[in-house]
């Protein structure tokens, strides 16, 4: 039985070729290149196509909205297709919708996705915020001071109340945590204010995502492909980079390794990923190349799609076994040399120019080369890629609606949780001061009524004892002891609502593995 791949075209020269890519080299790797309008989101659409029927599940962004064409079935009445699909060596073609569950960020096109605070990490949060190192220090400490005290950050109200609090009494904090500014943190706020206006509220909160939801398969065996509606997430670039390395760090950590098997777990398909890499600190690209690495063995096939090859790090397109490059434009020395860079990777075949092929590919055309036996890549051929069977394009919002209101998923996610966390224990302990305050203010009151009272008395002495048993009750009703410090008081009603919830997500915190846990010591 011929091993289980994913057509991805036909090369013509010097007889008809089949490129395809191996599922069970599938794990390692593989990026998308060309020029805007060459090709690379039907390439992204018959990749996804090809792993649903292999039953391997998808999860992929879809930054202009023509992605969700995956969710329909493309036009059976245009006779190009079929006749494209006899000469990409597409024997069984028919039109034909797929699997996809929508995901949103912002939840207005998809399932909300949403993260707890705690679960993002110092790390990537501090990315998000655009923080530098001594800021991001300062989250790190605010970070450990929470788990430390019990107190859960799960939205971004939490985290204010955090700050806030640490602004008003930051020697609070205790000797433990070093030396905090209220500058430091001032800028931490102005920061998150920006991250809010963003509408990043959104992604923050319960219930976070399970990440073996985007692991299904249909009852058919067909792997489900999960579309994030990323056209809004994608106008901020910064966010959209850190949203996804959050989704692979996750990964990463929840999966267990696995030997070679004849099919990835999953596929994640990273488009506009040099966004990933854009003036990403040094620390940070040594720790997503770790993950890229690694994160093979436990299943996962990245697929990273971009304009300019040279966009990526050369330690992550070293990783890259599967390859499809389409048409580069050469029209500055800049661009020759991504054309010679993109022709260096590829294996040679005979009788084929490789940098002269880039230059003259049409659209949907591509060179492709894909790992084969013993994960050696097959020599470079020049392809043309095959049509979809699912749309071309955008869908209606009704159509969207329709596959929404389909999903599995609705009645776990669309409904966002608000449980008690760091916001509602530290304004607890507010509530309980303002109370105190008030009680204070009444006692004083009383005292000094008694004292006018008293003041009467010398004139009436029967008047002076009414005065003095009023001033005892008054006493009387004075608290035994001062109340808590505002820290110790959160503390301890975190200590109170501590469950085992709350141990699940400290435990949590503390396991972190590769990218939760860097911390810049
Ligand atoms: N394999 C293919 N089969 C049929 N048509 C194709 C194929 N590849 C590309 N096309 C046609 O070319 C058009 C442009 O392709 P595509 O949208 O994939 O380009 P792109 O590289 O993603 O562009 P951009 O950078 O602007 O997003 C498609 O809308 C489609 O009409
Ligand atoms: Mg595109």
């Amino acid at each position: 039985m011929a091993e289980a791949s994913v057509l991805i075209g036909q090369s013509g020269e010097p007889e008809p070729m089949r490129c395809a890519l191996a599922g069970r080299y599938a794990n390692r790797h593989g990026l998308v290149a060309g020029a805007t309008g060459t090709g690379k989101t039907i390439t992204l659409q018959i990749l996804a196509e090809g792993f649903s029927d292999l039953g391997v599940p998808v999860f992929l962004a879809d930054i202009k909205g023509d992605v969700a064409g995956l969710s329909q079935a493309g036009d059976a009445a245009n006779p190009k297709l079929p006749e494209r699909a006899l000469k990409t060596g597409m024997t069984d073609f028919r039109t034909q919708a797929y699997p996809v569950v929508f995901w949103d960020v912002f939840g207005r096109q998809g399932h909300p996705v949403r993260a707890t605070i705690s679960d993002l990490g110092p790390l990537l949060l501090a990315r998000m915020l655009d923080l530098n190192d001594t800021q991001e220090g300062v989250l790190n400490l605010l970070f450990k001071y929470a788990d430390d005290q019990g107190l859960l950050l799960l939205d971004l109200k939490d985290l204010r109340a955090l700050l806030a609090m640490a602004v008003d009494n930051p020697a609070s904090l205790g000797s433990d945590y070093g030396a905090v500014s209220k500058a430091t943190l001032g800028v931490i706020q102005r920061a998150l204010l920006t991250l809010e206006q963003q509408g990043a509220e959104a992604f923050f909160g319960e219930p976070a995502l399970q990440l073996e939801d985007f692991m299904q398969t249909t009852l058919d065996g067909r792997g489900v492909i999960n579309v994030l509606a990323a056209d809004q997430l994608f106008q901020q670039p910064r966010l959209y980079a850190t949203f996804l390395l959050w989704l692979l760090s996750e990964l990463f950590e929840d999966l267990p390794e696995r030997g070679d098997a004849d099919l990835p777990k999953l596929v994640f398909f990273f488009d506009e990923a040099h966004l990933l890499f854009n003036d990403a600190p040094k620390a940070l690209l040594d720790k997503i190349e770790q993950v890229v690495r690694l994160i093979r063995s436990k299943g996962v096939g990245i697929y990273f799609i971009t304009q300019n090859p040279l966009d990526l790090p050369e330690t992550i397109l070293g990783q890259l076994g599967n390859r499809v490059q389409h048409a580069l434009r050469a029209f500055t020395p800049r661009d020759q040399k991504a054309v010679r860079a993109a022709a260096d990777t590829f294996r040679a075949k005979p009788g084929l120019d490789v940098a002269t092929a880039i230059t003259e590919l049409g659209v949907g055309e591509a060179l492709v080369s894909t790992l084969g036996e013993g994960g050696v890549p097959t020599p470079v051929e020049r392809a043309k890629v095959r049509p979809p069977r699912s749309r071309m394009g955008a869908i209606t919002p009704e159509e969207r609606q329709t596959v929404m209101s389909r999903s599995p998923f609705k009645a776990r996610y669309d409904a966002a949780l608000d449980r008690e966390s760091a916001y509602e224990q530290l304004q607890a302990r507010a509530g309980q001061q303002a109370q105190a305050a008030a009680e204070a203010e009444r006692q004083s009151e009383a005292r000094r009524l008694a004292e006018a009272q008293a003041k009467e008395a010398e004139k009436a002495r029967l008047a002076a004892e009414k005065a003095q048993a009023a001033a005892d009750r008054a006493a009387a009703r004075r608290p035994a002891r001062e109340p808590d410090s505002v820290w110790e008081s959160a503390a301890k009603s975190a200590a109170r609502a501590a469950s085992s919830e709350v141990g699940r997500k400290i435990g949590r915190e503390l396991l972190r593995g590769l990218l939760g846990s860097l911390s810049r010591r």
